[in-house]
């Protein structure tokens, strides 16, 4: 059975961008797939952020997963600290990951660009990120346009590493979603939305209320021309509201623009908003009641880290024996 992984960094609240740009299309993998989905806790070292926020944000975004759909019962749902193999094969890949492929990383720039003594563990965590990925033999990674870079990285050390030593690792493909691989903010429609944008309105968190996404909506930014159409370059606010819809409604961008032939801007929006809050009140319904439960979410992540370690042992073993270090 082929594999699937994927993860996300408890640094802040989830965006509709987490939703629709990756985790919306996770829910149905297990059927075909080894379904595995980690809360990349240790990436999360790399962002200056209280211990108590780590802790709380990390227990959120699991419970999340769950409230999204994601059976743990059929998928691997797992703190990535939880499964020790993830830093011990991140050390030994890092011995084969060079300086200048990991200075070439945008991610990496933008986070490091104007910042005194800028941590080793950001510059090192493609690394840590390839191994999450290679860990578990993993066949397909589906995530957001912006980590397509560091999937490139993941295939390049993987090749270099079998090419080395033989058929370690299983050559990983990035799968990003066709219309929704990269929601803008809504008040900066040129830029990617972000979890940790420092304009409020910008971003919408998945747990925001009815309330609160409708006063974010009506105070994106749009335009003057009045119509609604999709056209990237020209009008950057409303075709990212327009894929925002496409992507909650599970239209395409065409259906979703006849959708609003002859509608003003007022309308389009209250449409959207609508759209937006049905999509995500049984989710937001589903957490309220699960966070409440504790002992069940803490059980899920002891089951299921064990099935992690299970596999990342079968690969560490193999790295290990590939490398000349002792394996018992
Ligand atoms: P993170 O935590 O920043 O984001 C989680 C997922 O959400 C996607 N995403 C978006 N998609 C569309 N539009 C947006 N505005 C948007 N913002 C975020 C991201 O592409 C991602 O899929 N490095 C990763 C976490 C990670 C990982 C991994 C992912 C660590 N190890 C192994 C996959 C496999 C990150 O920071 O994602």
């Amino acid at each position: 059975m082929k594999t699937v992984f994927s993860g996300v960094q408890p640094t802040n609240k989830l965006t509709i961008g987490n939703y629709l740009g990756a985790m919306k299309n996770w829910v149905d993998y297990h059927k075909d797939y080894r379904a595995i989905f980690s809360v990349v806790d240790l990436h999360s070292l790399t962002s200056k952020i209280s211990p108590e926020e780590r802790k709380r944000n990390s227990f959120e975004i699991v419970t999340l997963y769950i409230a999204l759909g994601l059976d743990p019962a059929k998928n691997i749902i797992y703190y990535q600290s939880d499964v020790k193999e993830h830093s011990e094969l991140a050390w030994i890949l890092n011995c084969y990951a060079y300086m200048g492929e990991l200075s070439r990383m945008t991610q990496f720039k933008d986070k490091s660009t104007g910042q005194e003594n800028v941590n080793l563990g950001l510059f090192a965590y493609p690394v840590l990120m390839a191994s999450d990925i290679l860990l578990y033999q993993t066949n397909i990674v589906p995530v957001g346009e912006d980590q397509t870079q560091h999937l490139e990285l993941t295939r390049d050390i993987a090749i270099r590493f079998n090419n080395l030593y033989g058929d370690i690792f299983q050559i990983p493909e990035k799968l990003t979603p066709k219309l929704t691989a990269r929601i803008k903010g809504l008040q900066n429609p040129e830029k990617k939305m972000s979890k940790s944008s420092e304009e409020p309105n910008d971003s919408v968190f998945i747990l925001d209320s009815p309330e609160l996404i409708t006063k974010k909506i009506k105070r994106a930014v749009t335009d003057s021309e009045g119509s609604v159409y999709y056209d990237v370059e020209k009008k950057p606010g409303v075709s990212n509201l327009l894929t925002i819809y496409a992507g909650v409604t599970k239209k395409t961008i065409e259906e979703a623009t006849k959708d609003f032939e002859g509608a003003n801007y007022g309308t389009f929006k209250k449409i959207v908003c609508e759209a937006l809050i049905e999509d995500l009140s049984p989710i937001q319904k589903e957490f309220e009641k699960l966070i409440k439960d504790e002992a069940y979410i803490k059980e899920v992540l002891i089951k299921n880290s064990e099935k992690a370690s299970a596999i990342a042992k079968e690969t560490i073993y193999k790295v290990k024996e590939a490398v000349g270090l002792p394996v018992r």
